[in-house]
């Protein structure tokens, strides 16, 4: 019985001894006691918001629309078009690949080739599962009590509804339809305080398509590091522009920027983004959430995109020129429809945000429309019902003839308003 006890005693003294030298091992990268729940000041448990957008777009996936008009991305890649950008008709290296776990920071030599890309150095990259993953530690890290974080309105809707589970207090500047979209530095200003942990900005936006001018974007960056707030640039659009290109805040020595495969390189099944963190302790923090998380991304697609960087210009050209006809189409067709709706032409990225001039919610006309086989996304989505997002990247095959089809059922949809 007595060695019993003894030998109980004993082991609790090893797992406390245990516990101790975790605690000290981790204490070297942040505070944190193993087998104690932290206070977090949270009263609310986390819960998000219903995500409208994608319950639209998964409610007509199946079977598909006829025209696609509410993608966000530019045209799609096969794996087959993909692999065969390296010149040979199934690379080796694909067929050899081992299906084990990554790296939690992401494949060194995708990380390399990001690193490349973006002109910083290897260490400063992470690959993520998506810009969303990105996005996710982002807020993640800046959720302590009190906090709050200034984002876009509107927004990727995500940015608006993962702070808010996360119990931050989210302050949002307004981008305007009447003001062209821009973004206004000093509204972003005088909306943050010392308890702001990040301000969010895209460039080019979505889904209005509007960019931000190197110089805001200096001037954002220069107050940002001046009062110690964390400055996020997303630009999973970037560098797809229709007029003036703006650089990457890549270059700006304090921006954290994430970027991703789905939107400008348009290859969203590979599930990858990065992220580019210059705070050594911020990059420890969003891996050791990542292990809790993902653990680590999926190898082969990780290799694909590792192509993808290493051939993006054919990628990134194709995205861009496939846009460019496109969005040349729509201006068209919506000066045409210049008596219905009203738009401020995107700037950049591969969609636009069209207000129905009559100010009526566009959700029953893009339920019209899709029973017309044409799939728009509902402005209500982002919070702004007058108007809807128009996806003009994904092809060029059939565009100008959705567009036609657009146009006469815009054209008959007005006149059945005012029958009424
Ligand atoms: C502005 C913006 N950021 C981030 C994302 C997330 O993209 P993903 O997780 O596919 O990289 C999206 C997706 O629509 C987006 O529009």
């Amino acid at each position: 019985m007595e060695d019993l006890k003894n030998q109980k005693t004993e082991k609790i003294g090893e797992i406390q001894k245990g516990r101790r030298r975790l605690e000290q091992r981790s204490e070297a990268c942040f505070p944190i006691t193993i087998g104690e729940s932290r206070k977090f000041g949270r009263s609310t448990p986390v819960k998000f918001q219903p995500f409208l957008l994608d319950q639209w777009l998964q409610s007509h996936a199946e079977p598909p629309i006829e025209f696609d008009l509410a993608a966000s991305t530019g045209p799609h890649w096969t794996l087959q078009e993909l692999l065969q950008l390296t010149g040979e008709e199934a690379p080796t290296g694909w067929l050899e690949l081992e299906l084990t776990y990554s790296r939690a920071e992401g494949m060194t030599r995708l990380r390399e080739a990001i690193a490349e890309m973006q002109g910083v150095p290897v260490d400063e990259v992470l690959v993520t599962a998506g810009a969303s993953e990105a996005l996710f530690h982002a807020f993640f890290l800046a959720a302590e009590p009190g906090a709050n974080v200034v984002v876009p309105f509107p927004c990727f809707p995500p940015n608006q509804s993962v702070p808010e589970a996360l119990g931050l207090e989210v302050r949002s500047y307004r981008l305007r339809h009447q003001n062209a979209w821009r973004v206004d530095p000093e509204e972003i200003a005088a909306l943050a305080d010392s308890h702001t942990k990040l301000i969010l900005v895209n460039s080019p936006h979505n889904p209005t398509g509007a960019t931000v001018a190197d110089a805001e974007m200096r001037w954002l960056h220069d107050f940002a590091a001046r009062k110690g707030i964390q400055l996020i640039s997303d630009e999973v659009y970037h560098p797809i522009y229709h007029g003036e290109p703006t650089a990457s805040a890549a270059a700006l020595p304090h921006a954290t920027v994430i970027g991703d495969f789905s939107k400008a390189f348009s290859l969203g099944g590979l599930r990858l983004g990065w992220i580019i963190e210059r705070d050594r302790i911020r990059r420890k923090m969003y891996v050791n959430a990542r292990e809790h998380l993902t653990i680590t991304n999926v190898p082969a697609a990780e290799y694909l995109a590792d192509i993808a960087i290493r051939h993006r210009d054919r990628i990134l050209s194709r995205t861009s020129e496939v846009a460019a006809r496109n969005l040349a189409i729509v201006g068209q067709v919506l000066a045409e429809q210049a008596e219905i709706m009203e738009w401020v032409r995107p700037r950049g990225g591969m969609t636009g945000f069209p207000r129905l001039k009559s100010g009526e919610d566009s959700r029953a006309f893009c339920q019209a429309a899709a029973r017309h086989g044409m799939l728009l996304a509902p402005g209500d989505c982002f919070g702004m019902p007058d108007h809807f997002r128009l996806g003009f990247g994904v092809s060029e095959e059939w565009f100008s003839r959705a567009m036609q089809r657009f146009a006469q059922f815009s054209h008959e949809w007005s006149h059945t308003r005012q029958a009424m």
